[in-house]
């Protein structure tokens, strides 16, 4: 940056040397004397009317300093880039350590951050038992254990939504009950009615559709109509929230939303007959197909960014699982620090 006498130095020798230079071509001396009068003239006006003008630098540094954070989008893709420790699969995974995914430094949140985060914004996560053991998930990272224990029994309530205020933070969070698409489509065309959107949404749906309609093309029907709800809810466009103003907290104009996969099932783990013989790979990979044709998910042109439970839980193994359907809390807890990473990148914001 240059000062005030820098400046004037370059003003000067300017006046002087460039006339001169031309007089040393062929340049009579009044013209010499015109043109180092217009250079000085110029110079002088440009240089006492700079102080009005708010000048590049100084507009740059009075943006909040979360603007100045590099553009870390191309990471997400590697976010699910997860380790799980085989010898400890109830707790111990981390981020594989190869050069892209350690270059884009994902961090597990603690208390304190994920809370900084989440302050002020109001969450919702809708679906079926996967999203409920992602609900639990998010709360044990925000709440201490103590409020933990009451969450665990209202939380289990079979079928029944379950909505929490984090009193410090402002954050509100809410679970529900949405075990079919329909169920999702719905809940979106309420927030489009009451025009009050969550800040983060997490969507996720169709074991119980595998289980009770067993029909992988009326599935692709039920999630195109959720795309459609989608389309005509975005405030503004399906483009992932960059715009609006970022507050430290999450909480933007474009709600951040996410799809929680469903999880990978394994057949003859399952607890019934009739989801033994239902539940099949075959439709399952059917079922797979019509999510992505519906283009709901990022990958496939959409608005939301995929958990890719399947994907945790196949890394994670038939150890991490007691019914082939339900796992862990270590792959429910990676899908958190996923979505909260996620959240970062999008929001433009780093720890
Ligand atoms: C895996 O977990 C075991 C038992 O908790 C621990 O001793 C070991 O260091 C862990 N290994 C890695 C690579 O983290
Ligand atoms: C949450 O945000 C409010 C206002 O934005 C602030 O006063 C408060 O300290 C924040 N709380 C935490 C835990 O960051
Ligand atoms: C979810 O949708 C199903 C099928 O459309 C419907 O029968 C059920 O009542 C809905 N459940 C809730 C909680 O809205
Ligand atoms: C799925 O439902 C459609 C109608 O929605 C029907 O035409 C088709 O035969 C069904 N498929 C199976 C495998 O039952």
């Amino acid at each position: 940056m240059f000062g005030a006498v820098q400046l004037g130095l370059l003003a000067a020798c300017i006046v002087l040397f460039v006339p001169m230079g031309m007089a040393g071509w062929h340049l009579s001396r009044n013209k010499v004397l015109f043109f180092s009068g217009a250079l000085f003239i110029t110079l002088a006006v440009g240089v006492h009317l700079t102080p009005y003008f708010p000048s590049l630098s100084s507009y740059l540094s009075s943006l909040p300093p979360e603007t100045f954070v590099p553009d870390r989008t191309s990471c997400i893709p590697l976010l699910h880039q997860i380790e799980y420790n085989a010898s400890n699969l109830g707790g111990s995974w981390s981020w594989d350590d190869s050069g892209p995914v350690s270059a884009c430094g994902f961090e597990k949140l603690g208390r304190t951050d994920a809370s900084d985060l989440l302050n002020g914004s109001w969450v919702v996560v809708a679906g079926d038992s996967q999203a409920r053991l992602q609900v639990l998930s998010l709360l044990n990272l925000i709440l201490g254990p103590d409020e933990m224990g009451s969450v665990r029994v209202d939380l289990f309530k079979r079928h029944s939504d379950y909505q929490i205020m984090v009193d410090e933070t402002g954050t509100k969070l809410d679970f529900v009950w949405a075990p079919y698409v329909t169920n999702l489509t719905d809940l979106v065309m309420k927030f489009k009615a009451d025009k009050n959107y969550p800040d983060v949404l997490v969507m996720g749906a169709g074991l119980w559709d595998m289980l009770h309609i067993t029909n992988s093309s009326d599935f692709g029907v039920s999630l195109r109509l959720l795309r459609d709800s989608l389309d005509s809810w975005l405030p503004i466009s399906t483009e992932f929230g960059t715009d609006g103003p970022v507050t430290g907290s999450v909480s933007i104009r474009s709600p951040h939303l996410f799809w929680l996969g469903m999880p990978m099932l394994i057949n003859t783990m399952l607890n019934t007959e009739e989801k033994r013989e239902k539940m099949s790979d075959d439709l399952r990979s059917d079922y797979d197909k019509e999510l992505y044709r519906s283009r709901l998910l990022r990958q496939s042109g959409g608005p939301l960014l995929l958990l890719d439970i399947e994907s945790l839980s196949r890394k994670c193994g038939a150890g991490c699982t007691m019914d082939g359907m339900h796992y862990e809390a270590a792959v429910y807890e990676t899908s958190v620090h996923i979505m909260l990473n996620a959240l970062l990148i999008e929001s433009h914001q780093k720890l």
